[in-house]
C-alpha cells in the first residue's frame, strides 16, 4: 500500500489514478484545506472503484500513527503542502509549521513504523536564480522565499535522515512548471481566488472569469522581453512518480532528480498557444516585473530519463487543449456539476 499525501490535490490527483491504473493499492491522506471531497469523487469516476481517504493533517501524529498501523504501508509519496509563494511572504510561520513541522511528523511516523521508502514533491524553486542553462540536479541550491526555504529545508532534513540511516531511499523529484489537466476533464487544477500561476490565470481570462492577464515584465533578456519557463503536462508529472516508485527499491539514500521537458516558453508563447487551443482572444497588459521572479528557468531532464526511464511527451499544444477542456467545462472549478 502506498500512502500519498496531499492526494486531493492538483498533482497528488493525477498521480493517484496514473499509480492506480498500474495496479499500485493506494491510501490518500489530506486534510482538504487546499482542495475538496468532489476531486476524490472524480477520481473514483476516473478509476472505476472506490479510493481510500483519510480526512486529516500531517501534523496530528496520532492520526498519522493510526493510519499506519490499520495499513501496511510500504512507501509514502508526500505531497502535502502549502504552495504560494507570495503568501508564504506574508504568513512564514503557517508555511514552516504546515510544511516543515508537518514533514518532521510524517517522517517520524514512518521511522516508527520502520517504513523507509519516500518520494518528495520539491520544486524547481529550489535552484535559486540558476546561473547557467539548462538546469542541472547538481547545480546550488538557495531560495529566495519562505515557500522555496521550506521545500529546500525538507530537502537537507531528508537528506540528514539518509546520512543517519542508511536503510532509507528517498527521491526528491523537483518539479518544473505543471500545468495542464487529466483528458477526461473530471479532474484538473482548481485554485482558490485569484491564481498566482500564469496557466490558470490564462485560462480563466479565456472562459471570461477575468478580464485581461497581466503579464508581469516584458524586459527581460528573453527573445520576446517575456519570462520563459519549463511547462510540464500535469499527466507526465504523474507518470514520473509512477517511474520514480517503481525504481526506489534499487536506490540508497536520496537522489534528486528534474522533472521538466528542458523546452522554456515564454509568457506571450504561452498565451498564444492557449488562444489557438481554445480559440479565444486572450487580452493582457504589460505591467511592472513581479518581486523574485527570474528571467528564465528550464531544466536539463536528461539525468530523469537516464535513471528513471522516464521523459515528458506531452506538448504544448496538448497543456492548453486540456486546461482549456478542464476550464471550459468546469468553469467554477469543482463546485461545478460536470457536463459531458
Ligand atoms: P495542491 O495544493 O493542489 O495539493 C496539495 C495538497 O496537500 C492539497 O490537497 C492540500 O489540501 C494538502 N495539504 C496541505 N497541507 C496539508 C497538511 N498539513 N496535511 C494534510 N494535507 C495537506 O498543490 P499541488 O500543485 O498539487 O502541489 C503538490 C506538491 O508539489 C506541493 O508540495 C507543492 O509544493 C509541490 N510543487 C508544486 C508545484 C506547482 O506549481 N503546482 C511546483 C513545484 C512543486
Ligand atoms: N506570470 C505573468 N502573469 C501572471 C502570472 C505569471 O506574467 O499573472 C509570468 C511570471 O512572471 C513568470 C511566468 O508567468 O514569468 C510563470 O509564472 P508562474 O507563477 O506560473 O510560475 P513560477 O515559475 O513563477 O513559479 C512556479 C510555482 C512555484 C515553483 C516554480 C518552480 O508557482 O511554486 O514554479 O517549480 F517553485
Amino acid at each position: 500500500m502506498i500512502l500519498i499525501t496531499g492526494g486531493a490535490g492538483y498533482i497528488g490527483s493525477h498521480t493517484v489514478i496514473e499509480l492506480i491504473n498500474a495496479g499500485y493499492d493506494i491510501i490518500v491522506y489530506d486534510n482538504f484545506s487546499n482542495s475538496s471531497h468532489e476531486a476524490i469523487k472524480r477520481m473514483e469516476q476516473i478509476a472505476g472503484q472506490p479510493i481510500k481517504v483519510v480526512d486529516a493533517d500531517i501534523k496530528d501524529k496520532a492520526k498519522l500513527r493510526e493510519t499506519f498501523k490499520n495499513y501496511s504501508i510500504n512507501a509514502v509519496i508526500h505531497f502535502a503542502g502549502l504552495k504560494a509563494v507570495g503568501e508564504s511572504m506574508q504568513k512564514p510561520l503557517k508555511y514552516y509549521n504546515n510544511n516543515i513541522s508537518g514533514s518532521i511528523c510524517l517522517f517520524e511516523i514512518m521511522s516508527e513504523f520502520g517504513c523507509k521508502k519516500i518520494v518528495f514533491s520539491s520544486s524547481a524553486t529550489v535552484y535559486g536564480e540558476p546561473r547557467s542553462l539548462p538546469i542541472s540536479e547538481n547545480f546550488p541550491l538557495s531560495a529566495t522565499n519562505p515557500y522555496g526555504r521550506s521545500k529546500l529545508f525538507i530537502e537537507d532534513i531528508l537528506r540528514d535522515i539518509a546520512i543517519s540511516d542508511n536503510g532509507w531511499k528517498i527521491l526528491l523529484l523537483r518539479y518544473f512548471n505543471p500545468v495542464g489537466a487529466h483528458t477526461s476533464a473530471l479532474i484538473g487544477e482548481d485554485p482558490n481566488g485569484i491564481p498566482n500561476n500564469l496557466m490558470p490565470f490564462i485560462s480563466q481570462v479565456a472562459v471570461g472569469k477575468r478580464e485581461y492577464l497581466s503579464i508581469f515584465g516584458d524586459d527581460y533578456d528573453t527573445p520576446d522581453g517575456t519570462g520563459v519557463r519549463d511547462y510540464i503536462h500535469v499527466v507526465d508529472l504523474a507518470q514520473g512518480h509512477l517511474k520514480a516508485l517503481q525504481k526506489i527499491d534499487d536506490i540508497q539514500g536520496t537522489v534528486a532528480v528534474n522533472l521538466g521537458t528542458g523546452k522554456g516558453y515564454s509568457v506571450l508563447d504561452m498565451v498564444g498557444a492557449f488562444e489557438k487551443a481554445s480559440g479565444k482572444k486572450i487580452s493582457y497588459k504589460i505591467v511592472k516585473r513581479r518581486l523574485g521572479d527570474i528571467a528564465v528557468c528550464y531544466a536539463n531532464p536528461s539525468f530523469a530519463k537516464e535513471f528513471l526511464g522516464w521523459e515528458a511527451k506531452l506538448d504544448l499544444a496538448k497543456m492548453c487543449e486540456d486546461t482549456w477542456r478542464w476550464q471550459s467545462k468546469n468553469p467554477k472549478g469543482y463546485d461545478t456539476i460536470h457536463q459531458a
